[in-house]
């Protein structure tokens, strides 16, 4: 079997990315991007962002999950803490997160650490979600090897008559990540391949380092 997609070529002519006329805080350029993608209504999940992370094999993992916030702080998803992922963090707490906007022929990636977010304020978010999600969390033991879905969906269903109604707390293996950024690179599609890359760097006196890198 085989394909060659050689003839793929895709001219990015859409925007530019330039110093002046950026901020000098990535999180704030951040905001403007992610509005931008919004306002566009062109891209259907623009939170849904690609996490990698080192894991124990000693490989790098990605996949996707939902960013559920940002402030100054950094940027912030949910998951299950013994995941593949939750298990990689724990032992090496460096991950990196991109985002692909292909309508806008724009990407960020950023590095960081993860942490995990303060208890009350994943109960907070677990309490927003609706039972069938919180139920879900309760049933999936995130990674592992399940014999067949018909035992998750047994298990499920038997969730639902013991709670039928009654408050689902969290457990305590579900819960958030803040990955604090150390770097963040915006990347901006040209045309002739001569894209536009801005990366910011925190200093050691928590100020942000702008550099602008070659394509
Ligand atoms: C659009 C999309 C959104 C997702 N959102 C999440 C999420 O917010 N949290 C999560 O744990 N998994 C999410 N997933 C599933 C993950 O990609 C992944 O399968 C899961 O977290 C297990 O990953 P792991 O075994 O590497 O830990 C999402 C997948 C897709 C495609």
């Amino acid at each position: 079997m085989q394909k060659d997609l050689s003839n793929y070529r895709k001219s990015y002519e859409k925007s530019a990315l330039m110093e002046d006329s950026i901020s000098d805080n990535p999180l704030q350029l951040f905001q403007t991007w992610f509005y931008e993608v919004e306002k566009s209504d062109s891209v259907d999940e623009p939170n849904a962002m690609t996490v990698s992370t080192l894991g124990l094999d000693g490989f790098p993992k990605s996949r996707v999950v939902l960013l559920k916030k940002y402030t100054h702080e950094g940027f912030v998803f949910y998951t299950n803490y013994n995941s593949e992922k939750g298990l990689a963090i724990a032992e090496n707490p460096k991950i990196c997160i991109s985002f692909f906007w292909s309508n806008l022929e724009r990407q960020i990636i950023i590095k960081g650490t993860a942490e995990k977010l303060a208890k009350n304020l994943s109960d907070g978010y677990f309490e927003s979600r609706p039972d069938g999600s919180k139920l879900g969390a309760l049933v999936s033991d995130q990674s592992s090897v399940i014999e067949s879905r018909t035992v998750l969906e047994a298990k499920l269903s038997q969730l639902e008559k013991e709670y039928g109604g009654k408050e689902i707390e969290r457990p305590e293996h579900w819960g958030g990540y803040l990955v604090r950024p150390v770097s963040i690179e915006f990347w901006q599609g040209r045309p002739n391949r001569l894209h536009d890359r801005i990366r910011y760097t925190l200093t050691d006196d928590f100020d942000w380092k702008m550099e602008r890198l070659a394509p």
